[in-house]
């Protein structure tokens, strides 16, 4: 399906090959830099002369949705690509979201599999390889076409950080500082009135967002799916901060976080095309559990989709970047099946098999403090 590289030395002339790329699963921030410097990396003159390979960068809209919705479908009135141009691209950096969409589209959802599909998509558009830049849905797609006969490579994406094999999944910073601002503009009305905020971050099975956020925002309480939580530990900690002569508490729970003995609390019943179910509530819940226990007045925010709303910040723009580079880095060296990934402050690849084959959560022992249900306080063991 894919065809081989041929490069033509007549006249200085080269075939152009064509790269793929799209965002699948949640947006977040960074995504746009990451494509910007994909095409940037692909398209660059000088290094197309001396790899001498030329490319043509194609941009897929909605993710997997865009090669698996025929062409005219109502569910698509637009053009499901777009060629891209380093003009085009320039500033995309510097904005959220996903300037090419994206959607939960699982071409090999069990009740509609629909992979052949875009195996002829693939085939018709010329693609002949393909950056996907996701977390494990979308990358677990990748895999599979990898697995299929596809030139495909990975880019690691989601705030809520739980893919394994690497340090950094990109719009997990700029998540992190949007708990954290939110939070500090919080604290003013919440100390006023002496009340307690339970703050609801996302984070389904990972509590990365809601520890790290409520590390950086110096939140009273954090609650993570990692550690299934007692209620009246949570009220005896508050009365303890009240006694110590605290006017108010921040409380951070991930929303996938749970009672001991109970399962997550749900928004809406049914699951997504990967078999997810649709967490949120766990906020609420709590602050009428801990409103009934100590009488202190208890509010409840859930930040929802702003964590992965607004312009990236300074260190997504920047691994954005590198990822981008090393995408194509991986293409040009045809080590397929890839994701790029920070590890140990390189920048690296890792088999897209790994990266899937399992979450990256909080380690209880060494990260968590259990007792006081918030950050570890030893960092250095003696
Ligand atoms: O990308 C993962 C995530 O951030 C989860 O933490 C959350 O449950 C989910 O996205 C919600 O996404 P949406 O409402 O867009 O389906």
């Amino acid at each position: 399906m894919v065809k081989d590289r041929e490069i033509s030395l007549y006249g200085g002339k080269m075939e152009k090959n064509r790269i793929g790329v799209l965002t699948g699963g949640g947006d977040c921030a960074g995504l746009n830099s990451a494509i910007k410097w994909v095409v940037k990396t692909a398209l660059d003159d000088r290094l197309q002369r001396t790899r001498k390979i030329r490319y043509e960068m194609v941009g897929i809209r909605d993710g997997w949705k865009g090669l698996v919705c025929p062409e005219g479908d109502e569910d698509f009135p637009y053009p499901r690509i777009c060629i891209l141009t380093e003009e085009m691209v320039r500033t995309w950096d510097r904005y959220g979201g996903t300037n090419l969409g994206t959607s939960r589209t699982n071409p090999y959802d069990p009740k509609n599999d629909r992979s052949k599909i875009v195996l002829k998509n693939i085939e018709q558009l010329r693609l002949d390889y393909l950056v996907a830049i996701g977390g494990e849905d979308t990358l677990g797609v990748a895999n599979k076409l990898y697995l299929e006969g596809v030139n495909v490579v990975g880019i690691p994406k989601t705030i809520d950080k739980d893919l394994s094999g690497t340090d950094y999944t990109l719009g997990f910073e700029t998540a992190v500082n949007v708990i954290t601002e939110e939070i500090d503009r919080l604290r003013t009305t919440a100390g006023s009135h002496r009340r307690i905020f339970v703050v609801e971050t996302m984070g389904r099975h990972a509590g990365w967002l809601a520890l790290e956020g409520g590390e950086s925002s110096g939140a009273y309480i954090i609650l993570i799916p990692e550690y299934n939580f007692e209620i009246e530990r949570i009220n005896e900690l508050l009365m303890e901060g009240r006694r110590k002569g605290a006017r108010y508490e921040i409380i951070v729970v991930a929303e996938g976080a749970k009672p001991v003995g109970s399962s997550e609390i749900i928004k809406e019943e049914g699951i997504d095309g990967f078999g997810h179910k649709m967490l949120g509530g766990v906020g609420e819940f709590l602050a009428k559990e801990i409103f009934q226990s100590t009488k202190i007045e208890t509010r409840s925010i859930t930040l929802s989709h702003l964590q992965r709303g607004g312009a990236p910040c300074a260190y997504d723009r920047r691994m954005g970047r590198y990822f981008g580079i090393a995408a194509v880095n991986l293409i040009v060296k045809e080590d397929f099946g890839k994701m790029v990934s920070y590890r140990n402050g390189r920048i690296t690849s890792i088999p897209l098999q790994e990266a899937i084959s399992r979450l990256n959560l909080v380690d209880i022992r060494t990260q968590y403090d259990t007792e006081r249900y918030n950050g570890r306080r030893t960092i250095l063991s003696s």
